[in-house]
């Protein structure tokens, strides 16, 4: 899968990208990350790629020009591809969004600065605008790390064959249960002793019944939206009459 990343800071993707699993999916080839320069579309000898907003006020929005430029390059060779402006103003980035990316061959990420993009860029060049929550960032360079991140760990071959995406978080919409390593004591504080039984069935069944805990204690609104078995109904009323903290 390839990703162009449109940005005038190209230099703050330069290790998040070297580190880790990620780093090492585009060093197998699993992934093509390049990073553009809007600056370097610019045609005018001072390079300009903001300029003050017709009709008055604070700040500064990003050229048209420059954009278009850097978009039309990054998508000259593939026909295919789709363009990404992140913004706040975009729709709401969650696992589903994810996987639905995921499944495209090449993406276009555009990452806003300043007060934004002249409006012809919006209507002329972007299939979608993407946020990855109700907050402000000072730019959409790190929420197009979030989203590659949370796009190329679904990809093929990037996560180890002892790693999975099937039984993430918010995949089959539980939280996860808790997990514990050595030491088995820990400053008196030692793990549930279920796991150290070797009996498979009850590990899993304890650890289903930790995952609905969880996801009752903090995110009801997951919960609500489970799909739910028989059993996990019945570990849920012994939760509940258990007083165990639900
Ligand atoms: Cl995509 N950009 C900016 N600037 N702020 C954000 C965001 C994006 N998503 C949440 N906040």
């Amino acid at each position: 899968m390839k990703f162009d990343i449109l940005t005038l800071f190209p230099n703050m993707f330069s290790s998040p990208f070297q580190e880790s699993i990620l780093g090492k999916a585009i060093q197998k080839g699993l992934m093509d990350l390049r990073i553009i320069n809007i600056r370097d579309f610019a045609l005018d000898k001072h390079q300009v790629v903001d300029d003050s907003p017709y009709g008055g006020g604070q700040g500064m929005v990003m050229k048209v020009e420059p954009i278009a430029r850097a978009i039309e390059w990054a998508r000259s060779e593939d026909p295919s591809s789709w363009t990404i402006y992140l913004t706040p103003q975009g729709k709401p980035f969650n696992q589903e969004k994810a996987r639905d990316l995921s499944s495209r061959s090449h993406l276009v990420l555009l990452c806003g600065r300043y007060e934004g993009v002249d409006e012809r860029v919006r209507e002329m060049f972007i299939d979608e605008e993407i946020s990855i929550g109700d907050y402000v960032l000072m730019g959409g360079e790190l929420a197009a790390m979030v989203m590659i991140d949370a796009v190329s760990r679904l990809l093929p071959g990037v996560l180890g064959s002892d790693q999975s995406a099937e039984d993430d978080t918010f995949t089959n919409a539980l939280l996860e249960y808790p997990q514990y390593t050595r030491p088995f004591d820990f400053r008196g504080s030692s793990v549930p002793e279920i796991l150290l039984s070797g009996n498979h069935a009850a590990v899993s069944l304890w650890r289903r019944k930790e995952a609905l805990r969880r996801t009752a204690v903090r995110r009801p609104d997951l919960l609500a939206k489970a799909k739910l078995t028989r059993e996990d109904e019945e570990l849920l009323e012994g939760i509940r009459q258990g007083g165990d903290g639900v």
